[in-house]
């Protein structure tokens, strides 16, 4: 059968919702997909927002998404771009070639990557020309158990659904809690502060003038860039943004989401960022341990951060060697363009990755229902 592939635009939300349907990942509504094409990072390059594949009668047999983001490096701004939510109908078999191939063909970028790869998709990448990156930490994510009565419940859904699908079948969401709904009060550690300033002249403002200075590849993190994540319309929960200061000067930030991967996974609260200043050893510890006290009252069973740097691994120190270590299938490739800065001065975080536009929001909806 002949597919081919295009462009997505505004006309195929609907197309794309049923793709996701068809292999059981959460949709997005109409103005998520809408808020997703004004990403203005992809409006400057021109880029397009995904790729649809096609069969010979013009119905949909495939997508991938593309997530643009801005990235800083000595002063200039650079751009790169992961795939997410792959996506290929058994009609079309085999045409992630044409997908991924369409992907790592567009100009302008320094670098296209997946770091969320699952372990069915994690062996394509490397047939296209993309490498598993970063050496020690792609195939990683660490997890702090926070709720173990949750998680061993999460478990025996997952065996029930293993067993007798059609017993979980009804989509009947499983492990919510009060708390997802209504959190107690934070505790916060020395240093450790709420953040909610996100204006242009913010002290966060001059958290990330003081990023771009020190010489790395940093994703956009301008409180501009900020403001438009969290203006995502399918987020159901605003996501916690902690900053980490001293001598009333933010050094470190982390931004942590709940999310309830389906419905009979236990909610976790997912960490998008954790980045401090390089002189700064105090800040990833103390943004991980306000983390950790308040993941429960949050509702969360586990603590998780889904990719991690080498550089990461090295500022969280002992707290890496008391988490649980998940993955081990290599969800993160790269490739990078001919004239990119190098891999050795990019420290991705989940930022940079497309989680904070994948990961289900927990149905805030849903726990209301059942309390009622
Ligand atoms: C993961 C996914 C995108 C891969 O799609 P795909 O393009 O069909 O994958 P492949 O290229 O490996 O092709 C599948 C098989 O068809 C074979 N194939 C390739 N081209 C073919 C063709 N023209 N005709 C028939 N078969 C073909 C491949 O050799 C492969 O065989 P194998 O399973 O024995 O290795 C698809 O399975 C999918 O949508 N899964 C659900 C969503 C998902 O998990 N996505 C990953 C998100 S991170």
């Amino acid at each position: 059968m002949t597919i081919t592939v295009r462009p997505i635009d505004e006309t195929d939300h609907g197309a794309i919702n049923a793709l996701h349907r068809f292999v059981g990942w959460p949709e997005r509504s109409e103005a998520g997909w809408a808020w997703l094409e004004n990403n203005p990072a992809r409006l400057e390059l021109g880029a397009p927002a995904g790729w649809l594949l096609e069969d010979a009668d013009g119905d949909p047999a495939g997508f991938t998404g593309n997530f643009v983001q801005r990235f800083h490096h000595e002063g200039r701004t650079l751009y790169g771009a992961t795939g997410f939510s792959i996506i290929v109908t058994p009609k079309a078999r085999g045409a992630s070639r044409k997908l991924i191939t369409t992907f790592n063909s567009q100009p302008g970028l320094f670098a296209h990557y997946t770091f969320n790869a699952n372990a069915v998709s994690a062996p394509l990448y490397k047939r296209y020309g993309m490498v598993a990156w970063p050496n020690e930490t792609h195939a990683l994510k660490l997890s702090w158990r926070i709720d173990a009565l949750a998680c061993v419940e999460g478990r025996v859904w997952r065996e029930i659904d293993r067993r007798a699908p059609r017993l979980t079948e009804a989509r009947h969401e499983r492990l919510l809690n009060p708390r997802l709904h209504e959190p107690d009060a934070l505790t916060l550690p020395h240093g450790v502060s709420v953040l909610t300033d996100l204006e242009d002249d913010s002290r966060f403002a001059g958290f990330w003038d003081a990023l771009k200075a020190e010489g790395k590849i940093v994703a956009d993190r301008s409180p501009e860039a900020l403001r438009w994540r969290l203006a995502d319309p399918d987020l159901t929960l605003r996501p916690l943004l902690l900053a980490y200061s001293r001598d009333a000067t933010i050094r470190g930030y982390a931004m942590a989401m709940m999310s309830k991967g389906n419905p009979i996974e236990p909610p976790m609260l997912e960490i998008i960022d954790l980045i401090a200043l390089e002189d700064e050893a105090k800040a990833v510890p103390a943004l991980m341990q306000a983390l950790l006290m308040n993941a429960r009252s949050m509702g969360a069973a586990k603590l998780r951060i889904q990719m991690v740097s080498p550089d990461l691994l090295r500022r969280l120190g002992p707290l890496a060697d008391s988490a649980r270590r998940e993955g081990g299938w290599g969800h993160c490739h790269v490739k990078f363009g001919s004239t990119a800065p190098g891999a050795a001065v990019w420290s991705p975080t989940p930022f940079d990755a497309d989680y904070g536009i994948c990961l289900r929001p927990v149905p805030v909806g849903a726990v209301e229902r059942q309390a009622a």
